[in-house]
């Protein structure tokens, strides 16, 4: 049987001006009650195509751990291939429900990949306000095509073009992260698997929603893959938590956002830290996102770069910098993440 999908929901809801129960959040969490308003030290946006390399290293490693969240601009994707992947995202999202549904893993599938919704409800019942679109999208070898939309049939062309220019992004992004903790250009990716890294690329379809003071689309959570890159469209909605206050992330026109994931947590000692998020919904417009996470191979074992480790000997403090998380597969780390078990 067919999951139903959040868009199903939004579009008899609407109307009514009231979501089903399972959509409400407790008090604790409505963003109307939680959203802080006061004077705001904005979320950091960082030039990438800044010629001073000391400089935007510099950057790159402030904001990374400060928040963990940052925008990137000059980024050098151009606005057109931008503009081309939402247009794409955007109508396939638009089809007829069967349309969709034909891109939806088998029930039972083991698959996280094509067009759902998450069925598993949240700890404490409650569900998110977001469908999404799920593939694989580089290396080759990890391509699905049956995920891929074949409708609108620009969709293909426009999201390979996309993954080709993101991949030079995440490679510089990469570089600047290493030589920010004083490391090799390389050391970040190399300890990712290198050129096995793997590109996921999600869409997100939050539908316009009737109680957007009630409702989260996601709720507080880190990425558990390395870095994510995230292009949004105009209506804003993702906020990120810092000294226990949730800040809008501004919209900035052909922005790109960065989030820090755990891995990068992990490889760097917890000097960069994994940025909690969560998004709000629009009552009137769809907001949509296009996030791409990079994560290691399953098999692959991440720990904390053994550069960064000193046992403390011949330092002042003599405390030195001991490992404070496992190294473990990939596969591991995420089993535990999905299943609430300690890491
Ligand atoms: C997410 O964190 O999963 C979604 C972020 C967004 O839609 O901006
Ligand atoms: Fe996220």
């Amino acid at each position: 049987m067919e999951v139903e999908k959040v868009q199903v929901v939004a579009s008899s809801f609407l109307s009514k001006g009231a979501i089903p129960a399972e959509y409400i959040r407790p008090e604790q969490e409505q963003p109307s009650v939680t959203t802080y308003h006061g004077p705001v030290p904005t979320i950091p946006t960082v030039d990438l195509g800044d010629a001073d390399r000391e400089g935007l290293v510099r950057a790159v490693a402030a904001a990374s751990r400060e928040w963990g969240l940052f925008q990137v601009v000059n980024h050098g994707i151009p606005a057109e291939v931008i503009v081309e992947l939402q247009r794409v995202g955007k109508e396939f999202f638009e089809l007829p429900a069967e349309e969709k549904e034909k891109y939806a893993s088998p029930p039972g599938s083991q698959s996280l990949e094509g067009y759902g919704t998450q069925v598993q409800k949240e700890i404490d019942g409650k569900k998110s306000w977001v469908d999404h679109l799920f593939n694989k999208v580089w290396p080759p070898s990890s391509i699905d095509y049956k995920y891929w939309p074949t409708n609108p049939p620009a969709y293909r062309e426009a999201n390979e073009e996309y993954v080709k220019h993101i991949r030079k992004v995440a490679n510089k992004l990469f570089g600047c992260l290493s030589q920010g903790l004083g490391l090799e250009e390389d050391a970040m990716k190399k300890a990712l698997g290198g050129d096995d890294l793997q590109y996921n690329l999600k869409i997100n379809y939050y539908p316009p929603c009737p109680r957007p003071d009630l409702a989260l689309g996601v709720p507080p959570h880190t990425d558990l893959c390395a870095l994510t890159l995230l292009v949004p469209n105009e209506i804003p909605g993702l906020q990120v938590l810092k000294d226990r206050k949730w800040y809008d992330a501004a919209y900035i026109p052909n922005a790109l956002i960065v989030h820090i994931g755990d891995q990068v947590e992990i490889l760097s000692n917890g000097e960069y830290r994994s940025v909690v998020h969560r998004t709000t919904v629009n009552k009137e417009k769809a907001r949509m996102s296009w996030p791409v996470f990079l994560e290691p191979p399953m098999d692959w074992v991440v720990g904390p770069l053994p550069q960064l480790l000193t046992n403390g000997e011949g330092d002042d403090q003599g405390s030195g910098n001991p490992p404070k998380y496992k190294a473990k597969k990939f596969r591991d780390y995420m089993h535990c993440k999905l299943n609430k078990l300690p890491q």
